[in-house]
């Protein structure tokens, strides 16, 4: 088979988004992805929920892939799928269908790291997109993930920072929470902070190691703040929410800089790639463009829809294995846990 006639579709069903695309020599034909609102009322994503939302959507979603994709089934050279980390419900929903899937069609199975992927969405080709140049840094910061990565090549990845309890989307979307906003709240918090003054209130940056993350404690800080004010003025958050938003996001973004610049001065790369649903957030956007000009740093941000949990990157990283021939065994099993 030439490269040309290669099609691979990629599945993704790690948290709580039944995703699915079709790749074709790096450029995505078709990418859909079935978001569960399900979780909204309950202020977080309910593992239970989530799996069962996954058997409803992953048959539809993938018809969804393929239709768009303007392909048939039997045209598919392979189907990767996320094999870990993630919940184990979701990512069994997903496992078990790429595996009887590539069975009945006969062909091969490729298992995702769904964190590499997340970081090889940048070499997916698309308008507005440049693919980073080894060695690179990438900092993966999501509702589910704070790392950073170094990068040697595709498929060589070390992580050399982590968050040691919540992730970044968490204490956007926990402070959010006590402010009275609704799930996810790190979009809303975004949007107020564009409005207030980021240095009005004073949030402290938890120390842990130079290039790890806690986040945990923020969000306490937040609480903390929050009762104290409200106690003297009941209606301080109403009257001060664009400052309290500005300050809060100020913060966050800070000390991701931080890190970056620890692991900058670490490793000497000054290649940086980010992705992940924070990275959707102006702070940190307007941050890395001023590192540009300020430390001569490059740095790359993918199209918001691949930053996102999405298929696609699954399906870049199915191609770039499917071309070295590296396929899983059919007796795979999912991996809530998986590692690098
Ligand atoms: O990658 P993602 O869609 O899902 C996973 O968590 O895997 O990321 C969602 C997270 C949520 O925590 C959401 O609040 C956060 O990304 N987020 C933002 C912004 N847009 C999305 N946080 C801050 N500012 C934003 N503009
Ligand atoms: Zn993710």
């Amino acid at each position: 088979m030439t490269e040309k006639e290669c099609y691979i579709l990629g599945i993704e069903s790690s948290c709580d988004d039944t995703a699915a695309a079709v790749i074709n020599n790096g450029k995505i034909l078709s990418n859909v992805v079935a978001t569960q609102a399900i979780h909204e009322q309950y202020g977080g994503v309910v593992p239970e929920l989530a799996s069962r939302a996954h058997q409803q959507n992953i048959v539809p979603v993938v018809h969804e892939a393929l239709r768009k994709a303007n392909i048939d089934k039997n045209h598919l050279s392979a189907i990767a799928f996320t094999r870990g980390p993630g919940l184990m419900g979701s990512l069994l929903v997903g496992t078990s269908f790429s595996k009887s899937l590539a069975l009945g069609l006969g062909v091969p199975l490729i298992d995702v790291n769904h964190m590499q992927a997340h970081i090889l969405a940048h070499f997916i080709k698309a308008e507005g997109q440049s693919a980073p140049n080894f060695p690179f840094l990438a900092m993966t910061i999501s509702g589910g993930h704070t790392q950073i990565v170094k990068v040697t090549n595709y498929f060589e990845m070390e992580v050399i920072g982590q968050t040691i309890d919540d992730a970044v989307g968490e204490a956007f979307d926990k402070s959010a929470k006590i402010l009275g906003l609704p799930y996810p709240g790190g979009p809303l918090v975004d949007k107020y902070a564009q409005a207030g003054n980021p240095k009005a209130f004073k949030f402290p940056k938890p120390k842990v190691g130079l290039m790890d993350f806690s986040f945990s404690g923020l969000k306490t800080s937040v609480l903390y703040f929050v009762e104290k004010e409200v106690a003297k003025n009941p209606d301080f958050i109403s009257e001060n929410i664009e400052d309290i938003c500005a300050s809060l996001q100020f913060t966050i973004v800070d000390y991701l800089m931080d890190k970056l610049k620890n692991a900058v001065k670490k490793t000497g790369i000054k290649e940086i790639a980010i992705g992940g649903g924070v990275s959707a957030n102006s702070g940190i956007r307007t941050a890395l463009k001023e590192a540009e000009s300020k430390y001569g740093w490059k740095t790359h941000i993918p199209k918001f829809e691949f930053c996102t949990d999405n298929a696609a990157m699954i399906a870049i990283v199915g191609e770039l294995k499917y071309k070295n021939q590296n396929f899983a065994e059919n007796n795979v099993i999912a991996s809530a846990r998986m590692k690098f």
